[in-house]
C-alpha cells in the first residue's frame, strides 16, 4: 500500500507530507531536503526579508520547492511576492489574513495556491479564491495559529469543501508530527499534512542547539498561546491570533501582564532578541507546538518525511486489518 492521495497526485510527490513555510526557520536547506525525500518543502518567507529570501532560493536551486507568506505583512511589501514567483515555486502559501489581493498574481506565475485556515471562515475565504490546497489548522500547531482543535476542525472542513470545492484538496495542521498524526489526518478526510514542529526539529532547521535541546526535553504540556512574544518583538498581528511557544522563564513573567509589556517593550525587545540570537530556551520565545511532545531527537529531514509515510502506511494497515 502506498499513501497516493489527490495532493501527491496534484504536486506530483511521493509522500503527502508538505514541511510548513516557517519564518526564518524553513530555509532553502530544509526545503530541499523535503523535497528531495519526496515531500513538499515550503521556504519560509515569513514577514519578508528579501535579501533572506534570495538567499534560500539559491540554497533550493534546482529543486522542486514552495514559498509561505504571511499574508496581512505581505500586504506591506507586494514586492515579495512578485520576486519568489520570478523562482518558479510550485506552490506560494497564504496565512493569516485576506488572500485575495494576491491571487490573481500567483496564479499567472502558474504556482499552485495554498490557503492556511484557522476557522471556517477562512476555509470559505480559501474556497471562494479557488484555493488548490486548503490548509486546516488546528491550535495544537507550533508558532501562530487560533483556537481550533485539529480532531474537529478538518473534518468539518472536509465536509464543507466535498460539498462546495470539490476540486480543492485538504491538508491537516497541527501537532502532526509523526506516522500515527499523518494516518489520522487522513482517516479525519485530509489527503496530507502540513508539518512544522517536527521539522523545526530538524538537522536543516535554522535553529539553536539549544532550543531544540529545550523541545526534546519538554512535553507536550510545555507549550502556551500567548501574545506576548509578538509584544516584545513589536510585531503588531491582527487580533484573534496568538502564537504558541515554549512555556519558560518569559512566558511566565508576561503573560497575563501583556499591557506592562507593551509599555516596556523598549526595553524588553531588544533583550528578547538577544536572548533569542544567543539561544537562551529561557528569556526569549522558543517556537514549537504541543507535537514536542513526541519528538524524542533531532533527525534529518528527509528520515522524518520517510519514517513519517512508513509510520502512517503501518498504522493504517493495522487498523484496516
Ligand atoms: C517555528 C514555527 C514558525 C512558523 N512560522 C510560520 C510562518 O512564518 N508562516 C506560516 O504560515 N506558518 C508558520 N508556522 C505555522 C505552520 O505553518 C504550521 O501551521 C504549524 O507548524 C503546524 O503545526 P505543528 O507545528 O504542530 O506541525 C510556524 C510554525 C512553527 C513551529
Amino acid at each position: 500500500m502506498a499513501l497516493t492521495t489527490a495532493l501527491t497526485r496534484r504536486l506530483g510527490i511521493r509522500h503527502p507530507v508538505i514541511s510548513a513555510p516557517m519564518h526564518l526557520v524553513a530555509g532553502g536547506a530544509l526545503a530541499s531536503a523535503v523535497s528531495a525525500a519526496g515531500g513538499l518543502g515550503l521556504i519560509g518567507g515569513g514577514y519578508g526579508d528579501a535579501s533572506w529570501l534570495d538567499q534560500q532560493f539559491d540554497i533550493a536551486a534546482g529543486q522542486r520547492i514552495g514559498v509561505g507568506f504571511i499574508t496581512w505583512s505581505l500586504r506591506k511589501s507586494p514586492p515579495l511576492l512578485t520576486d519568489a514567483l520570478k523562482r518558479r515555486p510550485v506552490a506560494v502559501m497564504l496565512s493569516f489574513g485576506d488572500p485575495r489581493p494576491f491571487v490573481d498574481e500567483i496564479r499567472a506565475a502558474g504556482a499552485l495556491l495554498i490557503c492556511q485556515c484557522q476557522n471556517i471562515d477562512h476555509v470559505w475565504d480559501a474556497i471562494d479564491v479557488k484555493a488548490d490546497i486548503i490548509v486546516a489548522q488546528g491550535a495544537e500547531a507550533g508558532g501562530h495559529g487560533a483556537l481550533r482543535g485539529t480532531l474537529s476542525f478538518v473534518p468539518e472542513a472536509a465536509d464543507l469543501i466535498a460539498a462546495h470545492a470539490p476540486d480543492a484538496i485538504l491538508v491537516a495542521a497541527g501537532g502532526i508530527a509523526d506516522g500515527r498524526g499523518l494516518a489520522a489526518a487522513l482517516a479525519l478526510g485530509a489527503e496530507g499534512a502540513l508539518v512544522g514542529t517536527r521539522f523545526w526539529a530538524s538537522a536543516e532547521a535554522l535553529v539553536h542547539r539549544r532550543h531544540h535541546e529545550a523541545a526534546i526535553a519538554a512535553s507536550g504540556d510545555e507549550t502556551i498561546r500567548t501574545t506576548v512574544v509578538d509584544i516584545a518583538r513589536q510585531i503588531p498581528w491582527p487580533r484573534g491570533f496568538t502564537a504558541r511557544v515554549c512555556r519558560n522563564a518569559f512566558t511566565q513573567r508576561w503573560h497575563g501582564r501583556e499591557d506592562e509589556l507593551e509599555r516596556a517593550a523598549a526595553v524588553e525587545g531588544p533583550r528578547y532578541r538577544q536572548a533569542f540570537t544567543a539561544g537562551d530556551p529561557d528569556n526569549t520565545g522558543v517556537w514549537f507546538g504541543e507535537a514536542a511532545g513526541i519528538i524524542r531527537s533531532i533527525e534529518p529531514a528527509a528520515a522524518i518525511v520517510e519514517t513519517m509515510a512508513q509510520q502512517a502506511e503501518a498504522a493504517l494497515k493495522r487498523i484496516a486489518s
